[in-house]
């Protein structure tokens, strides 16, 4: 049986394939090194959602539908954000996109797509006791989230940053949050249903709940004074070192390496240098324990590790991380729905019983 579905190819997709061996993630024919960085987050969603909705504007068009989405959501959910900003900041934005309509249009998947870039600001300002900033249509995606979060325009070097963080995290194979949101579509629920699943299963510190972590960990280390002996303590306690390994990947994370350099950059302009090179030195001795503690596994950095210094230095506060990820991944989650919906069959794997037999039962 494969344990955790280890291997086990469960579906066809056109959207992206990630190669562990080489390191390499390919998302619709482009290399990432060719999207992030060099296409908006609405570009590189126009690119994932060609050809699963008749009604798709042209590529410059979607900016605008986007723009257009993230002011209905804020409309349409002013009325509860305050009960919504009482949750903890990920499970409000999660049940204000649960009151999204349940459909397959193009407009429920952009006010999909709009919702967590909306919602995140919203309850991160009503939960330190400020109003919440309407969105502008007119912006970019990732320059509006930042204008929503700070109540004024960003730096364009930040906008950029998470703009290419955005792009750096939109698809990704078949991880988890990807897979139980096609099993959900699988089923030909609506999108706002497919998309709570994979909300879900990104929660878990194991998935894109591990960047909060990370910061935790830096704190940890930089009070203990020593990375080396506070690393090698959580192993021997069976923890694990939060923003390294990977199902697929047994050499360096690809994405770990733009978003470095993304935070190289923000720090360049004027950022934490001090942070950056603390990190970079946690980042070794985590490099150095971890061979020796599991030397038959190649364990290495994953896309986690900088993500929390990218978010960490865009001003967003680490019990936000996971929202600010699922703001990239939705597009994606949206994407293999909707190939699900029109291309795939329902997904109904089979498990094997190991419990008593009916007549062994006292
Ligand atoms: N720290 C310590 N040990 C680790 C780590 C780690 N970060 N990652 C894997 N291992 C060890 C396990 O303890 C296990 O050791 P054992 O064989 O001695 O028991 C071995 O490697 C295999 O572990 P699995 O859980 O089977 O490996 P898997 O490939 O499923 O792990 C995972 C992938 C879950 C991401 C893991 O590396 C991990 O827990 N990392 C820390 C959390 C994290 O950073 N998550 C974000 C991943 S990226 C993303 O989802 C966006």
């Amino acid at each position: 049986m494969a344990n955790g579905l280890d291997e086990v190819v469960a579906a066809e997709t056109v959207l992206s394939d990630v190669d562990g061996l080489g390191g390499r993630l390919t998302i619709r024919g482009h290399s990432l090194a060719d999207l992030a960085g060099r296409r908006s987050y609405a570009q590189v969603a126009h690119l994932l959602l060609e050809g699963f909705f008749d009604d798709l504007p042209e590529d410059a068009g979607l900016k605008e539908s986007l723009g257009q989405a993230r002011a209905e959501v804020f409309e349409r959910l002013r009325p509860v954000l305050g009960a919504l900003a009482a949750l903890d900041v990920y499970s409000g934005m999660r049940a204000g996109m649960a009151l999204l309509p349940d459909r397959k249009t193009l407009a429920d998947a952009l006010r999909l797509i709009a919702a967590p870039a909306v919602l995140t600001p919203a309850l991160l300002r009503m939960g330190r006791g400020e109003q919440p900033v309407s969105p502008d249509a007119q912006a970019d995606h990732a320059a509006d989230m930042l204008r929503m979060l700070k109540g004024d325009t960003a730096s364009p070097a930040l906008a950029k940053a998470l703009d290419t963080y955005l792009v750096t995290v939109c698809d990704h194979g078949l991880n988890a949050s990807t897979f139980a949101t096609r099993v959900v579509a699988s089923t030909q629920a609506g999108l706002t249903s497919a998309i709570l699943a994979g909300l879900g299963a990104l929660k878990g510190p194991l998935h894109g709940g591990a960047p909060g972590p990370v910061i935790e960990m830096l704190d940890a280390i930089a009070e203990s004074g020593d990375a080396a002996t506070w690393l090698r303590a959580e192993i021997d306690c069976g923890e694990r070192i939060m923003g390294f390994g990977h199902r697929i990947y047994r050499v360096r994370d690809p994405r770990a390496d733009v978003l470095k350099a993304v935070v190289r950059k923000l720090v360049a302009a004027g950022g934490a240098v001090g942070r950056l090179a603390f990190a970079e030195t946690v980042e070794q001795a985590a490099l150095d324990v971890l061979r020796v503690a599991k030397p038959s596994r190649s364990i290495q950095t994953n896309v986690e590790f900088y993500t929390a210094l990218l978010l960490e230095a865009a001003g967003f506060p680490k019990e936000a991380f996971t929202n600010v990820f699922a703001a990239g991944r939705v597009c994606g989650w949206v994407a293999h729905a909707r190939e699900q919906q029109l291309t795939g069959r329902l997904i109904r794997p089979q498990s094997r019983y190991v419990g008593p037999l009916p007549e062994l039962v006292a």
